[in-house]
């Protein structure tokens, strides 16, 4: 069994990614965090909680989350994910509550339960992570890996023109994560949008998802999704993209679990690739180490991710980032697993 945290802000890819996770036998998820981000903290503890109890899967714990980021004010992305943060889905209220204890308390708490074991995957902000170090530092240690959903490195920002959303969200927060996972055995593995963009799912792959004669409570659920998506693909193709949707949280999500089954099999493959552990990360085409850092001063690049390549600041790396993947891979296994639901 793999005991795995997620921290995210639902969010249509979140929902995605929520989903893919629920079809996973061999996972067992210990807590969801509610992150502000796409919609405000309050808002999507409602969602997360709507999209469990959609699901069927109400024995698990949601904690809610900070209100704001550690530093400024909180910015909210209603025009990618809709005034809820759920697109046009309907989502049910009120037939289940969140956990009392603060997302941060839940962390430290499934930290400690599974020394070493835990796997910690952020699809959204960092905020309740930054806060779950300041009540425990030894997190990094306690923890398996984590893996993080954000960043753009030497790219076009989705939030303003160099930063992606759930960095930009809080920027202090994320660098002080990276700081403190960076000095880990397992380096923190980062998907920056520049590789999870190009895992663009289309109304066809949607499709496929629902051909399939389907019983509830997952047959619910991924009408909610298709309606909820209905609504990315219409940003995407606003936003310039095409009539699609960038997924990227259902990546990194199954890229952690993917990963921490090859750790846990008899002869798991080892990283002996120059620039990382390309194969290793699944459906990676290429990773690379590098000392990583978040500008927080910027006028024009608060929230941007800097990576030294080249070495010039003479750090050791502290983090593992994607730079490449096989997004097609990766769109099949997603279609095929949410087409066949969950299997208990
Ligand atoms: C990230 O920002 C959010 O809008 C998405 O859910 C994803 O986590 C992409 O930049
Ligand atoms: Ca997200």
């Amino acid at each position: 069994v793999i005991p795995l945290f997620l921290d995210c802000d639902p969010g249509i890819d979140d929902a995605l990614a929520l989903g893919w996770l629920f079809c996973q036998d061999d996972v067992e998820i210990l807590g969801i965090a509610a992150s502000g981000g796409n919609v405000s903290t309050a808002q999507v503890l409602t969602n997360t909680l709507g999209w469990l109890q959609l699901a069927g899967r109400t024995e698990l714990s949601v904690h809610p989350g900070a209100e704001h980021p550690l530093a400024g004010a909180s910015e909210y992305a209603e025009e990618t994910h809709g005034d809820t943060g759920a697109g046009y889905a309907r989502l049910p209220t009120g037939g289940f509550t969140a956990d009392e204890l603060p997302a941060a308390q839940a962390w430290v708490r499934a930290a400690r339960a599974y020394p070493g074991e835990l796997i910690g995957v952020l699809t959204g902000p960092a905020t309740n992570l930054a806060l779950a170090l300041q009540l425990e530092p030894q997190l990094p240690q306690l923890l398996k890996r984590l893996f993080i959903m954000g960043g753009a490195f030497n790219y076009r920002g989705n939030t303003r023109p160099t930063t992606e959303w759930n960095v930009s969200y809080d920027p202090e927060a994320t660098k002080a994560v990276i700081d403190a996972f960076g000095a880990s055995t397992h380096l923190p593995v980062i998907g920056p949008i520049e590789a999870t963009e190009a895992v663009a799912l289309t109304p066809e792959r949607l499709q496929q998802m629902l051909d399939r004669p389907r019983s509830e409570p997952w047959s619910g659920f991924l009408d909610q999704l298709a309606e909820a998506l209905r609504f990315y693909f219409e940003f995407h193709e606003t936003d310039g993209h095409g009539y699609l949707a960038h997924v990227h949280d259902p990546y990194v999500t199954a890229a952690a679990v993917a990963w921490a089954r090859n750790q846990t099999a008899a002869e798991p493959e080892q990283d002996s690739s120059p620039h990382g552990a390309a194969g290793i990360i699944p459906w990676a085409h290429e990773t690379e180490k590098a000392a990583v850092d978040v500008e927080l001063l910027g006028s024009l690049t608060r929230g941007e991710t800097v990576a030294d390549w080249l070495g010039r600041w003479g750090r050791v790396p502290n983090a593992e980032i994607i730079r490449s993947l096989d997004a097609e891979a990766f769109l099949e296994h997603l279609t095929i697993t949410l087409r066949q639901g969950p299997q208990h």
